[in-house]
């Protein structure tokens, strides 16, 4: 399978969006990353449902969700009726995450489970069978624009082990500080999904980065 690109609308001009949606559908890349922050599990705050509504409104790619908030089970129906394709959870804010990707799933979206950097993958083991993506992060969430942290690979690495014996239908998806430079490594260590935001919204032209990216990550 090629390398998904998930271009991460958190890092695009909010005052162009429209714009910036148009960019990804007329593009190589494949979904479109929205992360949601409550200004609780992490220090920032985003997106509301009313604007993934109007994003969805606009994209004719899938929307990849990308929930940091505390008890996230509250809202799974809410994030559906929104317009998300793929809604992932953190590993940290899910007390019955088996239940929780059970829920996701019987809704008819694609269920992911994150886990940040400092937690071992091997937490995941008995939650591979059940989820369609596993998301690492390589940055500490809550930000775009930080630097890729290195200990990912290792961690991709661990993961694949995990997923040959447990789920080899399972997606990874890497999310933080991806670029032109890293994509390449990446996808020969396992990442199925590359998010990226400031490595394409922050270029000049934003185009040109994501097909650079797919071509580095040889898709
Ligand atoms: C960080 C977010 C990322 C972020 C990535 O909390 O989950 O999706 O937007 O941004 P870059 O690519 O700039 O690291
Ligand atoms: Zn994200």
């Amino acid at each position: 399978m090629s390398v998904l690109l998930a271009p991460s609308l958190l890092a695009s001009n909010f005052l162009q969006l429209g714009k910036e949606i148009e960019m990804v559908n007329e593009s190589q890349a494949d979904l479109f990353h929205v992360d949601v922050m409550d200004g609780h599990f992490v220090p920032n705050l985003t997106f509301g449902f009313f604007i993934i509504k109007q994003i969805k409104s606009m994209a004719k790619k899938p929307l990849d969700v990308h929930l940091m908030i505390s008890n996230p089970d509250q809202y799974l129906e809410a994030y559906k009726e929104a317009g998300a394709d793929w809604l992932s959870v953190h590993y940290e804010t899910c007390p019955h995450l088996h239940s929780s990707i059970q829920r996701i799933k019987k809704l008819g979206m694609k269920a992911g489970v994150v886990i940040n950097p400092h937690n071992p993958v091997s937490l995941l083991r008995d939650i591979i069978p059940e989820a369609d993506y596993v998301l690492l992060m390589s940055v500490n969430p809550g930000f775009g624009g930080q630097k890729f942290i290195e200990s990912t690979y290792r961690r991709l690495h661990e993961l694949n082990e995990l997923k040959e014996k447990m789920n080899p239908s399972l997606l990874i998806e890497v999310d933080g500080g991806v670029d032109a430079t890293n994509a390449g490594k990446l996808a020969s260590a396992g990442a199925n999904i590359l998010v990226a935001g400031s490595a394409v919204f922050g270029a000049k032209d934003s185009t040109a980065s994501i097909t650079e990216i797919k071509k580095q990550a040889g898709s």
